[in-house]
């Protein structure tokens, strides 16, 4: 596991950049806008949590400070890529705000154990994501902005490689199953919320520019319908007591990611 960093240039993204699949495309535009505020939160919490591992589990401390290089560079990444949509798209500050002071909140506010959690959570809904998008959605992604295709395929291939480390230190600092649970319900109905509402709002300027007609949205709703039917399972084991981020084998298109880039740290 190591830290890699992309030269991506984004003068000519385009933010509309899943032709056959805009609601994924403004979905995954939502997640870019908070990941500028999510991705230090995680390394904060990470950062707050390696005095107790250093005590109980300090093999984890070595992963612990690659997983906060990786983070630390997606969300810079990711910033370049915003000024994109901002400039591409009217109305996001409010939500930039929005989404800056719940992760300053959830930092002075909420315990470590609750944060460990909510981080836990997010980290396992990536692994899915990173799956999906990494194997099994080359069809849907066709025609895809290439600048922008190549951020998420480096950014989920990396959430794949430290897949394991929020899991762990979760179940070294503040271990149980309900805790857990209660932390992937936290995330969900936040981040899950948010993105809606961004996605909703990158949609209603594109249909009003003229940029998605009735014959691509017909054509995504099945893109949908098998995203669904892949996450619905996988959702469900993350539920379960014994479930572990551990067993995922690396798939070829993810390693092929991975090794593309070489070494860099933040
Ligand atoms: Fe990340
Ligand atoms: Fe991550």
């Amino acid at each position: 596991m190591h830290a890699r960093i992309p030269q991506i240039d984004f003068s000519n993204a385009d933010g509309l950049w899943i032709p056959r699949w805009p609601q994924m495309a403004h979905r995954l535009n939502g997640a870019s806008l908070f990941l500028p505020y999510l991705e230090p939160y995680l390394i904060r919490v990470m950062k707050q949590a390696r005095p107790i591992l250093a005590e109980k589990a300090p093999d984890l401390l070595a992963d612990v400070d690659v997983f906060n290089r990786q983070e630390a560079n997606h969300y810079k990444v990711h910033a370049a890529y915003n000024r994109v949509l901002f400039a591409q798209y009217p109305g996001l500050e409010p939500f930039d705000a929005e989404i800056k002071a719940d992760f300053e909140r959830f930092l002075s506010e909420e315990s470590l154990d609750w944060n460990l959690a909510y981080c836990e959570g997010f980290e396992c809904s990536g692994l899915i994501s990173s799956e999906f998008f990494l194997q099994e959605i080359d069809d849907a992604l066709g025609g895809s902005d290439p600048a922008v295709h190549e951020l998420w395929a480096w950014h989920l291939a990396e959430e794949f490689e430290h897949r394991n480390v929020t899991h762990d230190v979760l179940r070294t600092v503040a271990p149980g199953w309900l805790h857990r649970l209660r932390g992937f319900k936290a995330f969900g109905e936040h981040l899950q919320s948010f993105t809606a509402r961004v996605s909703e709002h990158l949609m209603a300027i594109d249909r009003e520019r003229g940029r998605i007609d009735d014959d691509v949205l017909a054509e995504s709703e099945a893109f949908t319908r098998r995203e669904g039917r892949f996450y619905r399972p996988r959702i469900l084991k993350i539920l379960m007591p014994w479930y572990s981020p551990h067993p995922r084998p690396t798939q070829a298109p993810t390693r092929r990611v991975l090794d593309a880039y070489p070494e860099k740290a933040a």
